[in-house]
């Protein structure tokens, strides 16, 4: 079979008359044509050529060379080439929502004198559009606009650098060349069957479409007429292209068309052009059926004499990508088949959408402003996501289309001049890190107007005046402006620098010790509670009603989200008038409860008699609004109403740690890889709060019965009433208490009443400790009561066996458990500094874990969910030994 090459890419020797005609809506860009001959007009087609240097802020110009200059029309002559980046755009102004023809040709003539043919991608927005791979072709696709840019990318993809010489754009009616799931266009071909061997677009072709003239002399006879087509009905076709056709010179024969398509799955778009062109006799017939690799497509078909129609046929796949196309006369027929002109395009469905419109203009916005050149920062912003700009973080995930922008990295940029208002255009955006420029003026109001906007990083500039109240009064807000010698204090958020600005990371909160009072600060609350997964998704969901409220100028930094405030009613409808307890401590009474009548929470009421409550129930609300972590139990809401203190947690249905190692709440014992995973994961938590919040926080109180689990297993860390992170205003030295449980107190803290991230971990060591032996962590029966010291004393005789919980029955590595004692003895050691970090400790961890996990048998496959719940089983339900 006989596969014809139907392609002609561009308009050679096209003679046409120049003719003025109303071409409103055309743009067309000579790419690579200095600013000082823009604009001119082609002789061709009469249609006036811009230079590219306003859609584009890169690449170089370059010209074909002179040998092939008179083969091509002017605006092919010269062309711009992208030798840097991978990504480089055309942005064009457009009108949103109007179907776009597109047309980019490309023309190598040996530009650079390499004579390398090229290869390289092109897309238009974030969707791939087609390689080039041809050194003389003319891409074209029709596609309706989202917004109102338009970009054209090309991407290099490997050694040749891309170039373009014609980006062309032309408004198509909204009627023609739809299809039906909104896709793209690319055409594959355009051809009017005509020896002729002329092109025809502009001004016969009114939308400029470019026909390319196609005929096989050895299997066709060409068919024309003189008189005229009616081509009103058909798609504005040019009658030109309808005046003439062909049919097989043999007439048995059927009359093919073939093409190909990339990838071979594609689906063509066939729209088939016929008109009569013979006066016939009336004992004459034309009639034919249409057939795709011999499946039926349309027919009998007969075509109208001097009438133009079209017939297309949508969404059709054929196999391996190879498209054969025929037309078969019947056996009424005395005539061959005739067809006049046909287009082939293959559908691009859209897989990526584009960025956020006002995203995109806030970024462009900032970009123009502070003048920055980054290679990456050309195209969508977000998407497609290999293609990312550099300092950006998008949420490009199903629940957010459009995409949206949600961090801004500038640190370092040699920024200058004030912040940007174009930044509040970045309606979503998280994070904003400005650190280490060199701007100036006042920080701007408006930053706290930008609801999501939550941590900001400005340190290392030249700002001056103050910090907005509203700034610093934004719930959960973590700012930095350290290193702005001019800024002037304003409440907390320069404590930091005054105070500690060479330890920026500990915190040191001169204390008191008053140890008769520590009893009463054993906040010792079991909150056992959860949410389903969407509980997270509505709390977030809330959060910026609250920030409304917040930044309305109230003055009163300690009260918080209205939305997250229930009446005393509410609370006790929730609990059904406090009918289930699920645990009692020192400040009260843990309920159960609903939240919109589904959603479990643990509703913790704050005894009367308590006199610290009030200030741990306003410390707890404060924190827990401020930080959000996987691995930290979240706040769902509060009371606070007279008397009446409750707080509303997320309900963790399986209780705490403490109760699973002493095998209280279940039959059965936590082995020694589901013990790791769930420190690991209160690692984490404890780690956000000391390295991840602005200023860090320490917990104060870590212990096993404040590491929780849900129903999932997965650990969080809860109650969070002793919590401190800097003193507030006006408390810089206060006297405090030393406060936390007695057992997991940090010595050190006790002592000098220096309190640092360095007690918590000496918590934590402990809490590793109790999940190594199972054993409590005091206990005056023992010949060294406190258990920090009990395994230093077993330690001294080196047998892991007798300090290792009996109940694992030897089931665990014992390099694992190795590794963990030596990072328990060293959490817990008695000076501070030569404590590991948390993140460290974290890391030790894991070693931990792979080292049990590359142990066969019961303890593999510990971090699948569903492997730890059957393990659990396993070990309440079969012996271990007995496997
Ligand atoms: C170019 O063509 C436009 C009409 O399309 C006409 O108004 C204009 O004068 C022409 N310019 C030149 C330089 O010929
Ligand atoms: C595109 O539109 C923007 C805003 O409407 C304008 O600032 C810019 O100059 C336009 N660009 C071009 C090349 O017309
Ligand atoms: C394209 O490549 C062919 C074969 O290498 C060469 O003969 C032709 O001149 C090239 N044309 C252009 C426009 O570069
Ligand atoms: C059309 O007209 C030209 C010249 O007027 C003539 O040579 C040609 O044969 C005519 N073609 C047809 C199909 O009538
Ligand atoms: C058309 O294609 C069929 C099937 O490949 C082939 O048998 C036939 O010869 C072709 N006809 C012409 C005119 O090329
Ligand atoms: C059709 O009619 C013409 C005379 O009008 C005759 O010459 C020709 O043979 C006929 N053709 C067929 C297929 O009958
Ligand atoms: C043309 O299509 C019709 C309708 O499907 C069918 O009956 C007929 O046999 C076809 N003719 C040929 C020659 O394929
Ligand atoms: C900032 O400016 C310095 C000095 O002019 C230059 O070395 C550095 O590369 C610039 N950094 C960026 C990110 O532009
Ligand atoms: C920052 O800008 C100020 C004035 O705009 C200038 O005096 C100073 O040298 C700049 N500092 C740096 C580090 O570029
Ligand atoms: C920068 O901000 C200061 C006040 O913060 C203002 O007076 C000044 O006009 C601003 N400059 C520019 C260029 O916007």
């Amino acid at each position: 079979m006989e596969r014809h090459c139907v392609f002609i890419a561009t308009a050679v020797m096209m003679i046409y008359l120049v003719q003025a005609q109303d071409t409103t809506g055309f743009i067309n860009v000579d790419c690579g044509l200095p600013p000082y001959e823009s604009p001119y007009n082609t002789t061709t087609t009469g249609l006036a050529y811009t230079s590219d240097t306003d859609f584009v802020n890169s690449g170089k110009t370059g010209r074909i060379a002179k040998e092939f200059e008179p083969d091509y029309d002017e605006p092919i002559l010269t062309l711009r080439y992208f030798p840097e980046g991978i990504r480089n755009c055309y942005h064009l102004n457009v009108t949103r929502d109007i179907n776009y023809m597109i047309k980019a040709t490309f023309v190598y003539g040996n530009y650079d004198n390499a004579n390398d043919d090229p290869s390289f991608d092109l897309y238009f927005g974030p969707i791939f559009w087609v390689t080039v791979s041809s050194n003389n072709t003319r891409e074209e696709i029709i596609h309706v606009t989202k917004s109102n840019s338009l970009q054209v990318c090309l991407v290099r993809t490997g050694a040749t650098v891309p170039f373009i010489n014609v980006l062309e754009l032309r408004p198509l009616p909204k009627t023609d060349y739809v299809t039906p799931r909104g896709g793209s266009l690319n055409l594959i071909f355009r051809v009017y069957l005509s020896n002729s061997g002329f092109g025809i677009r502009y001004p016969e072709d009114i939308y400029d479409r470019t026909w390319n003239s196609y005929f096989d002399k050895e299997l066709w006879a060409e068919v024309t007429t003189n008189l005229t087509v009616n081509v009103d009905k058909s798609n504005e076709l040019p009658h030109g292209v309808m005046a003439t056709g062909a049919t097989p010179l043999n007439e048995k024969d059927a009359l093919n068309m073939t093409w190909d398509v990339e990838p071979p799955t594609a689906k063509s778009y066939i729209y088939m052009y016929f008109a009569e062109l013979k006066t016939l006799r009336a004992n004459d017939t034309r009639e034919f059926n249409m057939t795709l690799n011999g499946k039926y497509l349309s027919g009998p078909y007969s075509p109208i004499p001097l009438e133009a129609q079209t017939i297309t046929a949508e969404e059709q796949q054929c196999d391996e990508g190879a498209c054969l196309l025929q037309l078969v006369k019947t056996l009424n027929s005395s005539l061959p088949p005739l067809l006049n002109a046909m287009e082939i395009f293959t559908v691009i469905d859209f897989p990526q959408m584009e960025t956020n419109d006002d995203d995109v203009a806030g970024i462009k916005s900032i970009q123009d402003t502070y003048g920055l050149s980054r290679i990456s920062w050309q195209g969508d912003p977000c998407v497609p996501e290999k293609f990312l700009w550099d300092g950006l973080n998008c949420d490009n995930s199903k629940n957010s289309s459009p995409p949206i922008i949600t961090s801004l990295d500038l640190s370092s940029s040699n920024l200058t001049g004030n912040i940007t208002q174009a930044i509040e255009n970045l309606s979503h955006l998280q994070k904003l890190n400005l650190s280490n420029n060199n701007l100036t003026g006042e920080i701007p109001e408006f930053l706290a107007y930008i609801k999501s906007l939550l941590v900001i990083d400005l340190t290392g500039n030249n700002f001056t005046g103050s910090v907005p109240p509203s700034l610093l009064q934004k719930k959960g807000m973590e700012l930095n402006v350290d290193n702005n010698p001019h800024l002037l204090c304003a409440a907390d958020s320069c404590v930091n620098k005054e105070e500690n600005g060479h330890t920026k990371k500990s915190i040191v909160v001169p204390v008191v010790a008053s140890i008769s009072s520590l009893a009463v600060l054993v906040v010792a609350i079991f909150i056992f509670l959860v949410l389903k997964k969407k509980k997270a998704a509505k709390v977030e969901g809330r959060r910026p009603s609250y920030m409304n409220a917040s930044h309305s100028g109230s003055s009163q930094p300690e009260i918080m989200m209205k939305n997250r405030r229930f009446t005393y009613s509410e609370v006790m409808s929730m609990t059904n008038n406090f009918q289930r307890v699920i645990g009692k401590g020192g400040f009260g009474i843990v309920y159960h409860g609903f939240v919109n009548g589904t959603e479990q929470v643990a509703v913790k009421i704050l005894s009367h008699s308590s006199s610290q409550g009030y200030k741990q129930f306003k410390a707890e609300v404060e924190l827990l609004l401020r930080v959000h972590h996987k691995n930290l139990v979240s706040l769902v809401g509060y009371c606070d109403e007279g008397e009446n203190l409750t707080l509303i947690y997320e309900y963790m249905a399986n209780g705490d740690l403490k109760e699973h190692m002493s095998g209280t709440r279940n039959r059965f014992i936590l082995n020694w890889g589901t013990r790791l995973k769930i420190v690991i994961e209160a690692a984490h938590g404890l780690e956000y709060l000391h390295n991840g919040c602005r200023p860090p926080m320490v917990h104060r109180d870590v212990k096993t019965t404040n590491i929780l689990l849900n129903e999932h297993f997965e650990a969080k860390l809860a109650d969070f009433g002793l919590s401190r992170s800097f003193p507030t205003e006006g408390e810089t030295h206060v006297s405090t208490v030393v406060a936390g449980t007695p057992g997991y107190l940090d010595p050190e803290y006790y002592r000098t009443n220096w309190l640092t991230e360095k007690s918590d971990v000496y918590s934590f060591g402990i809490v590793l400790l109790e999940i190594i032996t199972n054993r409590p962590v005091m206990d005056q029966s023992r010949e060294k009561p406190h258990i920090a010291e009990w395994v230093g004393l077993m330690l001294t005789e080196g047998d892991i066996t007798s300090i290792m919980d009996p109940s694992l029955n030897g089931l665990y590595d014992s390099g694992s458990v190795w590794k963990a004692l030596e990072l328990a003895m060293s959490c817990v050691n008695p000076s501070s500094t030569r404590r590991p970090t948390m993140s460290e400790v974290i890391i030790g961890l894991n070693e931990c874990l792979a080292n049990e996990n590359s142990r066969g048998g019961a303890g593999r496959d510990m971090d699948s969910k569903s492997s730890i719940e059957v393990s659990l089983i396993l070990g309440s339900e079969v012996s271990p030994t007995a496997r």
